[in-house]
């Protein structure tokens, strides 16, 4: 991860690991030449959760010209890149497809370098590109849809994995609690705006994992808890604004305060003085204000990026190929997806040229 290595000059990243079809060319691993992020809400709000088959279908349409528009924001031709980076894992195998079949095509026209990225790899890349002054040892905090998990981040090695979700991720409670609610999708920035109006001390949720040392996480009783707290109120249909809103102000407080307890433990039993926090989740306002005010108190640095570069996008991804692309690693032409693939692994690195 963070070093000193060079980076590749003009890298063009592609992200379609799940609902966003994302391009993005990065200078030298840090400056944004361009950035473009094309949503599906659209096409999965009527379901209240991703449809994988519809997003891979609606990659397939949108990738040409996302990339197209990626290169034009940048004022670049194919001919002036120095690398091509995609994601390659983890994520949903269709989704995951699309991006990682252009970027072959690509490579393979301009004859320029391929790299695959590891996604969480990127989203933690997010966090150096945003701030200069993040430099590790530190401890990452990743909060997305799919993950829930704090990294040890050394420089020159793979993040090391200290604990994570042992069922649901964070993101993922937010979205079912946006389901139950009524809230629609995407569900974490409307659960987020709801609760403002909201008590976050209305109902006393439990706080997953509360009794429980060590480093990893659940959100699945949380989530049931609140499915409850409906149903005792006379189910959604009997609850006004004021009641949805405090729903989901006190989930919000649990869910974020079980992310903070977890993260104060990893920084003491680490050692480490610096946090960064990346993923969708990241984006969420209590979560910034409880980590920032925790870091005030306690002394130690809080890295947020902002919101754009902490939901998926490909700037990450860029700038994770371009330190890739700098150590001397790329990927041959026979590089395939994999939807599973713990932090530190590179299961694409054996694929034949
Ligand atoms: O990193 P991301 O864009 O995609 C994945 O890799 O999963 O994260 C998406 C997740 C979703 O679950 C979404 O509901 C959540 O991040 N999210 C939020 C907020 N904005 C996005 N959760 C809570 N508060 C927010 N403001
Ligand atoms: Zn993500």
């Amino acid at each position: 991860m963070a070093d000193a290595a060079p980076m590749a000059e003009r890298v063009l990243g592609i992200e379609s690991s799940c609902d966003e079809m994302a391009a993005a060319v990065v200078r030298g691993g840090r400056e944004i030449l361009s950035n473009i992020v094309s949503s599906q809400t659209e096409v999965h709000a009527p379901y209240g959760g991703v449809v994988p088959e519809l997003a891979s279908r609606d990659h397939a349409r949108v990738v040409s010209g996302v990339v197209e528009a990626a290169l034009a924001e940048a004022h670049l031709g194919l001919e002036s890149l120095d690398g091509i980076a995609v994601t390659a894992g983890p994520g949903l195998m269709g989704s995951l497809l699309v991006g990682v079949s252009f970027a072959k095509a690509l490579a393979y026209r301009a004859a320029l370098p391929l790299v695959a990225v590891h996604h969480l790899a990127g989203h933690l890349a997010a966090a150096e590109l945003a701030d200069a002054s993040l430099a590790a040892p530190y401890l990452g905090l990743v909060v997305s849809g799919g993950h829930t998990a704090l990294y040890r981040v050394e420089a020159g090695e793979e993040p090391r994995l200290l604990g994570q979700t042992l069922d649901d991720a964070v993101g993922e409670a937010f979205d079912k609690v946006a389901k139950l609610l009524g809230l629609g999708f995407p569900g974490g920035p409307a659960v987020s705006r709801v609760a403002e109006a909201g008590d976050p001390g209305a109902v006393d949720f439990p706080r997953p994992m509360a009794k429980k040392s060590g480093l990893d996480f659940s959100y699945s009783g949380l989530k049931t808890a609140v499915l409850l707290e409906v149903q005792r109120r006379g189910g959604l249909e009997a609850m006004g604004q004021k009641d949805v809103a405090d729903v989901a102000a006190s989930f919000e407080a649990a869910a974020v305060e079980s992310l903070v307890v977890r993260t104060l433990r990893a920084l003491g039993a680490e050692s480490l003085d610096q946090l960064a926090v990346v993923g969708g989740v990241a984006a969420n306002r209590r979560l910034r204000g409880e980590l920032q005010a925790a870091g005030e108190r306690d002394g130690f640095r809080v890295s947020l990026p902002p919101p754009s570069l902490c939901t998926d996008n490909a700037v990450m991804i860029a700038t994770a190929g371009a330190r890739l692309l700098g150590r001397g690693e790329s990927d041959g032409l026979g590089l395939s997806a994999f939807s599973r693939v713990p932090v530190g692994e590179a299961p694409w690195r054996d694929a034949p040229a």
